[in-house]
């Protein structure tokens, strides 16, 4: 049984959608097959596990076009970024009814088709990602897919854990263990790089106001250069072990792939940890965001196109932080008096660089324990 505590935020459309299992695998032999990529496989999996209630299935026209235009679905719930499975034009025509789904060859799921439409891509782009630039991943990602969505409802076999089985909950799941430690508010946080110390800096400012951080990696698919996510697991394992106070952190994978949408992925990001149970959000600089498309802070204002009621989770807004040799401590813009040279900030690409030189990153940058796990990792390759 889920305890949905009082304090706790209800799920988006007022109750938690569950469409795993209940299938007989015999009937699925037969059926018209589908094979699916990273990103439908991820999204199939939080749609039946409820992480994006209310939907049940991949998006039909209205929402679509309402997501795109409006950020909301038909029904005015709040949603930013559409979740749909295109397919070929000649090939949409064998999938009718009810559709096998595989990964690798292998049924996970079907989909009862309701409906076929075509994809609107240049319109996606420009209105979801505020670009059609073809470098931008998210938009490639986008552009290679098939030219008709397939909508309809899905049903999950069986529930995978994947790579991370002790760390995967499912939003019933994350409910009840923030119910049993009598967290009344909670913070999550989404990350998909190496943890550094400005994010442990966001994670304690934000301890300070809440009763449980809700420690939230995105585990699903990346951009190639991105640190891989066995190695960020490892960083976290390693950090939480020494700085962080066991009983009010929980360290759980959410198992989506990175659109990289900044603003309207941020918050699809807030909704979906909604989902999960959270009362709070942290919208860092750039949260989501790749290259120089968005501006820094633009994460932080689309939330201004809802009303508190609506979104029903805070968002902790938080400046560009980093080191000050000055203060000796992380510091922001609000906070430091002192100027940039003497200032700690390092790059993506910076800290990359001197990751594959074998050379140790800073511990103002990065907790020993945690550049230790990046070193080894790197090395090895
Ligand atoms: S993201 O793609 O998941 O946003 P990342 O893991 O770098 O990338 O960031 C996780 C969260 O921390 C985001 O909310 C981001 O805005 C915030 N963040 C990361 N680095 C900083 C920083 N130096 N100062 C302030 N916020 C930051």
């Amino acid at each position: 049984m889920t305890l949905i505590a009082d304090s706790l935020p209800r799920p988006l459309g007022g109750s938690l959608v569950w469409r795993v299992g209940g299938l007989d695998a015999a009937e699925l032999a037969e059926l018209p097959r589908l094979e699916l990529g990273a990103r439908n496989l991820a999204d199939l999996e939080l749609i039946a596990t409820g992480v994006y209630s209310p939907l049940t299935g991949f998006m039909g026209e209205a929402d679509y076009l309402g997501v795109i235009e409006r950020m909301r679905l038909a029904s005015g719930v709040p949603w930013s970024v559409p979740i749909t499975l295109g397919v070929n034009r000649e090939d949409a025509r064998r999938y009718r009814g009810r559709v096998a789904l595989t990964r690798a060859g292998e049924i996970v799921g079907v989909l009862d088709v309701r409906e076929q439409y075509s994809a609107r891509k240049s319109v996606e782009a420009r209105e979801v990602y505020r670009t059609q630039d073809e470098a931008h991943p998210g938009v490639a990602a986008l552009y290679a897919q098939g030219d008709v969505n397939l909508a309809g409802d899905v049903t999950l076999l069986r529930l995978d854990r994947g790579p991370f089985p002790s760390h995967h909950h499912t939003p019933r799941e994350t409910r009840d263990a923030f119910a049993a430690r009598g967290w009344r508010t909670v913070v999550a946080f989404q990350t998909r790089n190496p943890i550094h110390r400005a994010h442990e800096y966001l994670h304690k400012v934000a301890l300070e106001q809440v009763d449980g951080l809700f420690l939230h990696p995105l585990v699903g698919e990346t951009k190639s250069d991105d640190v891989p996510a066995r190695v960020r697991m490892k960083a976290y394992e390693a950090l939480l072990e020494h700085y962080y106070p066991g009983t009010r952190t929980l360290l759980s994978v959410y198992p989506a792939a990175m659109r990289y949408a900044g603003p309207r992925e941020a918050v699809l990001h807030a909704l979906s940890r909604r989902n999960y149970g959270v009362t709070h959000f942290i919208v860092g600089r750039d949260h989501a965001g790749v290259g120089n498309y968005y501006g820094t802070y633009d994460a932080q204002e689309i939330f201004s196109a809802f009303s508190r009621e609506e979104l029903d989770v805070e968002i902790l807004k938080f400046e560009h932080t980093f080191y000050c040799r000055k203060c000796t401590q992380l510091v922001s813009p609000r906070t430091c008096p002192h100027d940039h040279g003497h200032h700690l900030v390092l790059s993506g690409t910076k800290v990359r660089e001197l990751l594959r030189s074998g050379a140790s990153l800073p511990s103002e940058f990065t907790r020993p324990e945690v550049a230790e796990v990046l070193r080894a990792a790197y090395t090895e390759k």
